[in-house]
């Protein structure tokens, strides 16, 4: 009996339960994997039904593409929550088709509101496995109206190479805390440095546990997340504000980088991880809970690093919920908060001082349009371009405006999407 047939109903119930919650809002699939569904599972059924779910979200436009001509009503939630974990085990995730289809007739089963649905999800799920596993089309992997956008924003092709990124599993990316230590990390964790310092490694598993974690030598940060702060190069002694803090890699960098940092975010509870990632790493930084729009402190800063909050659009490879969470609305009412934070961002440069301004966000309206807006209202700054290979930014993503436009198809294994820019303060 192979390890999948051994998780049972209640891994499984858990999946169905976290698939929903990431459907239904914005940072429901965190909640949920940290909520009540996982009380009582063993670590391998937490963990079967934590890749089940993400296995459904990376093909869900797959999936739903191909459940679509089979059900000729909508049926209840719940069935067609069933239906999508079922075609995710049969074809994406190392179950045998036959439990696949049984272990979701049962969970039908165990509820009154779906159990008469059971010949249906028994007929489609076997429908399903005799189609056999649809072809690789990466225009279903994205809800249509992404895809859209992303073809006017970078092409066709372009918009295609994004997509194809979201059915691959990432590897893991992590920073040093002294750049000088990163070949010596990438050995211990069998991994390899990236252009600007980052180690990428295919370990799997608890990170407490792998090699210099607790002496605190690195930190888990995507290789597109770590080339912002690098933006700031900022030397040691000089002072920075992080306005946007939680849960913290951009504070480390600075930190490690010798500055003198305020790490400030609006939520105290994620500061808490600002705080223990710091003590793990044992550097130290002033952690301020504040609106970055409205803190009264009056400084100025040799250099302020703006990661505002967005649609999160380019995180996809690890959060592939937020494709299907996002709806268009939130990218206007985002944009607007981004323009306010710029604004009070800008205060707080000192005269020559650098402002970094990045989104992980793949939508032009979060970030072209906020430095250009921000340029035209703002004489007194003036864009710092980007250098080819500055950061580790790979060649493709500097535009000739000078700012980096990363995208996921522009590093072998991928990189997550981000946006950023630098600009000066005149003298
Ligand atoms: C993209 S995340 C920052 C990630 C962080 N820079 C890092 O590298 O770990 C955006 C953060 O902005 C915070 N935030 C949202 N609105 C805010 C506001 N008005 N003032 C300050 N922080 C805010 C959120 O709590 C969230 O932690």
């Amino acid at each position: 009996m192979s390890d999948a047939e051994e998780v049972g109903l209640p891994a499984r119930e858990a999946a169905a339960q976290f698939l929903e919650a990431a459907l239904a809002r914005r940072a429901g699939l965190d909640e949920a994997l940290s909520g009540s569904a996982t009380r009582g599972l063993s670590p391998r059924d937490r963990a079967f039904a934590r890749a089940l779910t993400m296995a459904t979200l990376r093909r869900l436009g797959a999936i739903d593409r191909a459940l679509e001509p089979k059900l000729q009503r909508a049926p209840p939630e719940r069935v067609k929550t069933l239906l999508r974990l079922g075609m995710a085990q049969l074809f994406w995730l190392d179950v045998p088709d036959h439990a696949a289809v049984s272990t979701m007739v049962a969970l039908a089963d165990r509820v009154q509101a779906t159990r008469k649905f059971k010949g249906l999800i028994n007929a489609v799920l076997r429908g399903l496995q005799r189609d056999g596993k649809p072809a690789d089309d990466p225009e279903a992997l994205a809800p249509a109206w992404l895809m859209a956008r992303w073809q006017t924003a970078f092409g066709a092709d372009g918009a295609r190479a994004i997509a194809a990124t979201i059915a691959l599993e990432p590897a893991t990316d992590l920073t040093a805390r002294d750049p000088a230590d990163a070949a010596a990390l990438a050995e211990l964790l069998e991994g390899e440095v990236l252009p600007g310092g980052s180690i990428r490694t295919a370990r799997r598993g608890d990170l407490a546990e792998w090699p210099a974690f607790a002496e605190g030598r690195w930190w888990v940060q995507d290789a597109g997340a770590a080339i912002p702060t690098r933006l700031l190069a900022v030397r040691p002694g000089e002072t920075a504000l992080d306005l946007c803090a939680a849960p913290g890699g951009k504070t480390l960098q600075l930190a490690a980088a010798g500055a003198s940092v305020v790490a400030l975010d609006r939520s105290a509870d994620r500061l808490k991880r600002v705080t223990e990632n710091l003590a793990r790493v044992q550097l130290s930084a002033e952690v301020v809970t504040a609106d970055a729009r409205s803190w009264p402190d009056k400084r100025t800063f040799d250099a302020v690093l703006l990661d505002a909050p967005c649609s999160a659009t380019g995180t996809f490879r690890r959060h592939p919920d937020v494709l299907w969470a996002a709806a268009p609305g939130d990218i206007a009412s985002l944009a607007e908060v981004q323009t306010r934070m710029l604004e009070s961002a800008a205060g707080r440069v000192k005269p020559g001082g650098r402002l970094v301004y990045c989104v992980c966000s793949l939508e032009p309206e979060e970030g072209e349009a906020q430095v250009r807006g921000f340029l035209a209202r703002h004489p007194e700054f003036t864009l710092a371009p980007v250098t080819p290979g500055e950061g580790g930014a790979p060649a493709a993503s500097v535009s000739p405006e000078g700012w980096l436009r990363i995208l996921p198809q522009h590093l072998d294994g991928g990189i997550d999407g981000f946006f950023a820019a630098r600009m000066v303060r005149k003298t």
